[in-house]
């Protein structure tokens, strides 16, 4: 395994050399890396630094980069842990030559899980978390992050395997993105509830082929009865754009509002807020002090994200556009319209064509154009 030193934050480390002519690095090489993550990797260094988290695991850690880089430039207690035997000679190497205070483990991620505990516990596998979800639970005393990039499952696009692991039921529209989103965090909350402990999104975003999760975890059954209110459905009009949300374990039936035909449904699923505003703000305070590699990438997205408005799905400009055969104006003038109505209105992080918007139809159509 040839190696090659790099550096992502603060942080120097060595990773193996990747082949440029590879769009992802084979989940088959002795030790992973992928240097596409970095901003996944870069939002979870400003989230920590607005946390009050004493330890940290890194429960599949590959080459370690994200307990090293916690480490070093959160001044966090770190063990970075992985199941491949493969991964412990890098781990060495970079525990001793870049940040000597980490402890290495080399256990399957359940099993140290289920015997430890750490403030907050990071969960980065192969395609879904859906497995370690149980024991995560358990294991993170305050804080859980998760990323998924099993997009396909969690958007509807492989129906059955998304039902499978997450037991719920997502429709690939134009808002896929969002829905995969909110299906994993349904997922984690109905993990976590059981367990009679709340759980409250802080910052969660979609991107490329991956989805990342940042949740804050509390303990006693009202805070988890307070997060199952937050479960429930979307409808989806099987003829017009309308939608709507609906709250609870059991999914009703009803009629499209506005054309009177049968609605798709999507979920169980996540119909809170997925970020909150104050967390994007201190990570965004935190961007000048990091040297992150992926600034401007960054602070473009969490922007996005903090004007976007909670409901749980975003029209797409364009599919309205065709639905209703006009040519419209820009985005950013149909979101200024809607405003100076009196609606709210905003981009989305998920697609650049996106729009969320408590108007009703009528009126974003006439915005349109
Ligand atoms: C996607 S990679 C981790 C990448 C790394 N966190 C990063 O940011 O570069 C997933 C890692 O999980 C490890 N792994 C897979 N199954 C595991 C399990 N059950 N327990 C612990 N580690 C596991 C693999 O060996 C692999 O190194
Ligand atoms: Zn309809």
């Amino acid at each position: 395994m040839e190696l090659v030193e790099v550096k992502e934050g603060k942080t120097r480390f060595l990773v193996p050399i990747l082949d440029e002519n590879q769009n992802f690095p084979p989940a088959g090489a002795p030790v992973f890396f992928n240097k596409k993550m970095e901003l996944n990797r870069d939002t979870t260094i400003l989230m920590l630094k607005c946390l009050d988290a004493e330890s940290y695991l890194d429960a599949m850690s590959a080459t370690g980069v994200r307990g090293i880089r916690v480490y070093n430039e959160c001044g966090i207690k770190a063990t970075v842990n992985d199941k491949s035997a493969d991964a412990i000679p890098l781990l060495e190497y970079n525990k001793d030559t870049y940040a000597p205070d980490i402890e290495i483990t080399n256990l399957d991620a359940n099993v140290i899980m289920n015997e430890r505990r750490f403030d907050a516990v990071d969960i980065d596998p192969f395609g879904t978390p859906a497995p370690f979800m149980d024991a995560a639970a358990g294991c993170a005393k305050k804080y859980l992050f998760i990323t998924a990039t099993d997009t396909a499952p969690l958007c509807g696009s492989h129906l059955k395997a998304g039902m499978r692991r997450y037991f719920a039921r997502p429709l690939n529209n134009e808002y896929h993105s969002e829905m995969g989103l909110r299906i994993l965090l349904g997922f984690a909350v109905r993990e976590i509830v059981k367990y009679d402990r709340g759980v409250e999104p802080l910052f969660s975003f979609a991107r490329e082929h991956f989805v990342r999760i940042y949740l804050k975890l509390s303990y006693g059954a009202g805070k988890a009865d307070k997060a199952m209110e937050n479960i429930g459905y979307i409808h989806q009009c099987k003829k017009c754009p309308y939608r709507t949300e609906q709250k609870g374990l059991l999914a009703e039936t009803i009629v499209c509002e506005e054309c009177g035909a049968p609605m798709h449904v999507a979920g169980p699923l996540w119909l809170g807020p997925v970020s909150k505003k104050e967390i994007i703000d201190g990570m965004l305070a935190k961007i000048p002090e990091s040297e992150l590699g992926t600034q401007a990438k960054i602070e473009k997205m969490l922007n996005i994200c903090r004007e976007e408005l909670d409901s749980s799905t975003f029209y797409d400009y364009h599919v309205l556009s065709r639905y209703w055969k006009v040519s419209p104006v820009a985005v950013d003038t149909v979101i200024q319209r809607l405003k100076e109505k009196g609606y709210s209105a905003s981009r989305v992080h998920y697609a650049g064509t996106g729009i969320k918007t408590d108007a009703p139809l009528n009126e974003i159509r006439m915005a349109l154009t």
